[in-house]
């Protein structure tokens, strides 16, 4: 099929190069001039593992090209997948300005019949405004198809090869039809069902993954002061087959372009039809108090936060991927330097898009895991980065002012750190405290 992308975020990009490799010629539209003319050099704009090398080799084999010319590559197109970002407006809404202007721009250059179809994540209601946009601006024939993408940054190459399931949501069993063979090759597991239900299977879905998160975050909190560990807990929880083992990390929450901005947006969705969403409302202030649980912690730990200095690991939201969009270490990191605490930091790739967003004097941007540590009076694990997980914390704890440790993924075994000396504090299980801050007994340190 002849197909044309226009958006190249996440979805549109990894969505083009999928649909390229499974033999459909595909152009991928963006009105950036800078982000199409490195894609036409096969650089693409974001870290993405396995990403690159297959753009390339579409690329190269004439299915994958790149333009700024929407008019022209609407009109060779058979199917038009928008993908354009939504992000959150004050108060949490989505903002559907680049659907709208890119459903104006379809309808604008139509030249017969097309398949729209909607991957961008958008309230109940939206594909038929887009439907209505298009008829307003042009006479041809032509169908909206929602199909919610699901992919995770990541992994996205993986997930859109061997997604769990695809949703088509469309009110025309020919153009679901054609929406259905067009995907085909990637899984059964294709439901066919009404538009707005399309719509809203992809906000619950995000929602519930939350709810998970700030369920077995709370769990965890109630794990320290009865003395559990939630580690267990999620591990006898999900063996129940009815709960499932995914998403019970406890954590310091969850972040990233997706959680955050759908389940605001699905609050605001409720409450345009008068309807409270108090379970989403806490797993929302769940997340938040998790992220501030951090600071309170580490005072614990080392006292007054005040001038101390104090080693990051971790700033994108979640391993393998540079994005840093609403991480919970912008919270921390912020808030650490108002308290005065000088901030060493490291991330394998996300410290540029980091500090894009967030710079200041206080922060010591590091060029490694070990220098980072370096006179620290304590170390928070921001991102499970599997680098981290593999160091060497005996080299780690020696480098240290104080062998203080905040895990707040979870990443190392309590007993081995225990042994190795650190005060460690991690999240939801049972500190194994040796000595206190600061009165280290170094001679344990010889010995080994
Ligand atoms: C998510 C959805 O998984 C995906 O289907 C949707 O299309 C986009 O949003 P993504 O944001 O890429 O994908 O990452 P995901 O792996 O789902 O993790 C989201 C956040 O939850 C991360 O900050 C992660 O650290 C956190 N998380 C995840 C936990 O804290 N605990 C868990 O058990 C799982």
């Amino acid at each position: 099929m002849k197909l044309t992308i226009i958006g190249t975020g996440y979805v549109g990009l990894v969505s083009g190069v999928c649909f390229a490799d499974l033999g459909n010629h595909v152009t991928c539209v963006d009105k950036e001039e800078g982000k199409i003319e490195k894609l036409q050099q096969g650089e693409i704009p974001i870290y993405e593992p396995g990403l690159q090398e297959l753009l390339r080799i579409n690329a190269d084999a004439g299915r994958l090209s790149f333009t700024t010319d929407l008019t022209n590559a609407v009109r060779n197109a058979e199917l038009i997948i928008i993908a354009v970002g939504t992000p959150s407006m004050a108060g949490g809404e989505a903002n559907m300005s680049y659907i709208y202007r890119a459903a104006r721009s379809i309808g604008e250059a139509m030249n017969g019949y097309k398949i729209i179809m909607i991957k961008s994540t958008v309230p109940v209601g939206t594909n038929e405004k887009i439907k209505a946009i298009i008829a307003e601006c042009s006479s041809y024939p032509f169908d909206v198809v929602a199909v919610p993408e699901f992919l995770r940054e990541g992994s996205a190459v993986k997930d859109s090869f061997h997604p769990d399931r695809i949703i088509i949501g469309s009110d025309n069993p020919k153009a679901a039809a054609i929406a259905v063979e067009l995907h085909r090759e990637l899984t059964d597991n294709i439901l066919v069902t009404d538009i707005r239900s399309a719509e809203m299977i992809k906000y619950a879905s995000n929602a519930y993954l939350a709810t998970r998160i700030s369920f077995i975050n709370e769990i965890a909190n109630i794990c320290e002061k009865v003395g559990a560990d939630v580690t267990e807990v999620a591990l006898g929880m999900g063996l129940d087959q009815r709960i499932g083992s995914s998403f019970l990390n406890a954590g310091i929450g969850y972040g990233g372009s997706c959680f955050p901005k759908d389940t605001k947006a699905l609050i605001q969705i409720a409450g345009n039809v008068d309807y409270d969403f108090k379970l989403l409302k806490s797993v929302v202030d769940v997340n938040r108090d998790q992220r501030n649980n951090v600071i309170q912690k580490l005072e614990e730990f080392i006292g007054s936060l005040r001038g101390r200095t104090i080693a990051i690991w971790g700033l994108a939201f979640k391993p393998n991927t540079d994005d840093v969009r609403e991480a919970p270490s912008q919270d921390i990191i912020e808030e650490l330097v108002r308290r005065d605490v000088i901030v060493k930091v490291y991330d394998p790739v996300a410290m540029d898009n980091f500090r894009k967003g967030f710079d200041h004097p206080n922060i010591i941007w590091c060029s490694n895991a070990i220098s980072a540590t370096e006179g620290a009076d304590a170390l928070c694990l921001l991102t499970e980065w599997p680098e981290f997980a593999e160091m060497d914390m005996r080299v780690v704890g020696s480098k240290m002012n104080n062998a203080v440790l905040f895990d707040g993924r979870n990443v190392f075994k309590r007993e081995l750190i225990h042994h190795l000396d650190f005060q460690y504090y991690s999240v939801g299980r049972p500190h194994l405290n040796r000595t206190k801050a600061g009165e280290r007994d170094h001679r344990i340190y010889a010995a080994d």
